[in-house]
């Protein structure tokens, strides 16, 4: 067993993903922890308040967690650029009465606070996606007692991750649900398979691997540990369980026939994801420009709309290729399952 699990406790390497935007609740991070593994609270998309409380109820329950945040790593976009976007997807904006900012809007994620909360309050892990964070910040978090690690895409990325001296790596595949880690977004993700890539990672850099990116069954788990990971990351499999915050609508779509495939896609935020395909992905994929954070704030409005209508034509369905395993069950079942104890 590694010792980065064992140390904090944690016999089943199975972690439950960052899943910002809902789905990851304390009680799911919770529910990881009892179950033998580690979960992680999302950071992305919340203010340094709303993170603190999670954590708040987190600790509450006596577990060790990680939280995940969003290193900014902005995908400017041209004002020209960003105006004929909004205008094609205002027309959809429309229906809903709702006017779209016509203006691209950028922000950082409010990252200063949640850094300061991060070495004030520190918690037992910290892992970062979208970008690196230099050298003194992953060291004075590391002084504060957390374990960082590092999503990264590539055995380059994995060396650029192990020069800012993280603890360990998160290698995500592309066939991952939701956003990819990708340090490069305005680059198509190159096809690899997940044991390939962790098998390259681990000849490229000497720091322990944890596999994430269309992990759904045991069998996964156990290829993702063979090729050399300490650990499994699951996101999508987790994401109609009891305890995920998913909207109604999505946990629908993952397992409804009406969606057959997955797609990435820079539709809906302006970085790459992989999302369930439909209307919007066929309307917008090859019309939007990359432009992170822009459109995100873009077509937040409408997705937001769209998801309370139960519309899942224009909702962003983030989805791994593996969506078909997740099952409405409690996420100890799940983990059992995975880790082939069912
Ligand atoms: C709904 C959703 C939200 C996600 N949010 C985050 C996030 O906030 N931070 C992060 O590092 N990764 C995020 N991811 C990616 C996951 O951490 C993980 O890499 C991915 O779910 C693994 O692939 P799988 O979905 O096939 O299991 C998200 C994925 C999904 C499906």
């Amino acid at each position: 067993m590694s010792r980065l699990l064992s140390d904090l406790g944690a016999d089943l390497p199975l972690l439950a993903a960052p899943l910002a935007g809902g789905p990851s609740t304390p009680e799911l991070v919770t529910a990881a922890a009892r179950a033998g593994g580690l979960g992680f609270l999302a950071g992305g998309y919340k203010t340094a308040q709303a993170l603190a409380g999670q954590i708040h109820s987190t600790r509450a329950e006596g577990v060790p967690f990680g939280v995940n945040l969003f290193v900014p790593n902005p995908v400017p976009v041209s004002d020209e650029a960003y105006r004929r976007y909004a205008r094609s997807v205002q027309a959809e904006a429309d229906r809903y009465g709702l006017t779209l900012p016509p203006e691209p809007i950028e922000d950082d994620d409010h990252w200063s606070d949640k850094i300061d909360l991060l070495t004030s309050a520190p918690v037992p892990w910290v892992s970062f996606t979208f970008g690196i964070p230099d050298r003194a910040l992953v060291s004075a978090l590391r002084r504060a007692g957390s374990t960082v690690l590092q999503s990264v895409t590539s055995a380059d990325e994995a060396r650029r991750a192990a020069a800012s001296g993280v603890d360990a790596l998160i290698v995500q595949a592309p066939a991952a649900g939701g956003h990819s880690a990708t340090l490069t977004p305005d680059r198509p993700l190159a096809p690899v398979r997940l044991p390939d890539l962790v098998a390259s990672v681990r000849s490229a850099v000497a720091l322990p691997v944890i596999a994430t990116g269309g992990i759904a069954t045991a069998t996964d788990v156990t290829a993702a540990l063979r090729a050399g990971a300490e650990a499994a990351m699951v996101g999508t499999v987790l994401l109609r369980t009891h305890e995920s915050g998913a909207s109604a609508p999505h946990k629908a779509a993952l397992v409804d026939p009406a969606f057959a495939t997955t797609t990435v896609t820079r539709a809906f935020t302006g970085r790459p994801a992989r999302a369930l395909r439909n209307h919007f992905t066929d309307r917008f994929d090859a019309l939007a420009p990359a432009g992170y954070p822009a459109l995100h704030r873009l077509t937040g409005p409408l997705r937001k709309a769209a998801t309370a209508a139960g519309d899942t034509r224009l909702v962003h369905l983030w989805a791994g290729t593996g969506h078909r395993e997740a099952r409405a069950e409690s996420a100890a079942d799940t983990s059992e399952r995975l880790a082939g104890r069912m």
